[in-house]
């Protein structure tokens, strides 16, 4: 078996953290095996945990609109992920021990896949794997050079959902991934919207 799926399989039964008493199914992350784009989030909300998918929810509807005007889909170019790989009941935030021992399945998913770019969706992805002092206010927009790949971090979609005036912000995000996009992956690169 490729070292992909049995990282799949090894995640699919962690017990490793008490996350694993209250889940009813892990979420390993959805999407292009050798995508060079990666999305994390947070973790599963109650969607995401219910069918083992990430990002099936509202935020998820959103993420997938985005990426589509972008010209991105999951089949062809992004994996998504997320920090923790199962849902923190009643959707309370990771705590820091949870997140601390879920980590290192985020880090060999990135070894694996090996995306030239990685999207951050919110502040607990941003603390997460780059810095737990990081702002997302601040340093959203810009890239960050980590371990050799580009990392933009922008808001996390359910944040959009809460306040339209994030919209604007978020696509100049985006519309610099496609633009990263077409000079490293593929200047072909063809939507839409920009
Ligand atoms: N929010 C996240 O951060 N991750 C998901 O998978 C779904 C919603
Ligand atoms: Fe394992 Fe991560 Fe799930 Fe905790 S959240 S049980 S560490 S897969």
């Amino acid at each position: 078996m490729d070292e992909f799926e049995v990282l799949r399989q090894e995640i699919n039964q962690c017990t490793k953290c008490s996350l694993s008493k209250t889940r009813n199914n892990v979420v390993f992350g959805d999407g292009f095996r050798n995508a060079e784009i990666m999305c994390i989030g947070e973790g599963p909300g109650y969607y995401e945990d219910q069918q083992g998918k990430p990002f099936v929810g509202k935020s998820g509807q959103l993420l997938d609109k985005i990426l589509e005007a972008c010209g991105f889909n999951r089949k062809e170019h992004v994996f998504i992920g997320n920090i923790v790989k199962c849902r923190p009941p009643n959707n309370r935030d990771p705590l820091p021990e949870e997140r601390e021992i879920c980590i290192p399945y985020l880090y060999k998913q990135i070894e694996l896949i090996d995306p030239k770019i990685i999207i951050l969706l919110g502040a607990t992805a941003l603390k997460g794997l780059i810095d737990p002092n990081a702002k997302i206010t601040k340093v959203r927009g810009e890239w960050i050079s980590w371990n050799n790949r580009l990392v933009m971090p922008t808001f996390h979609p359910s944040a959009l959902l809460r306040n339209t005036q994030l919209k604007k912000p978020v696509w100049e995000d985006f519309k610099k991934v496609v633009s990263k996009y077409r000079e490293l992956v593929n200047k072909e690169h063809y939507s839409a919207n920009c």
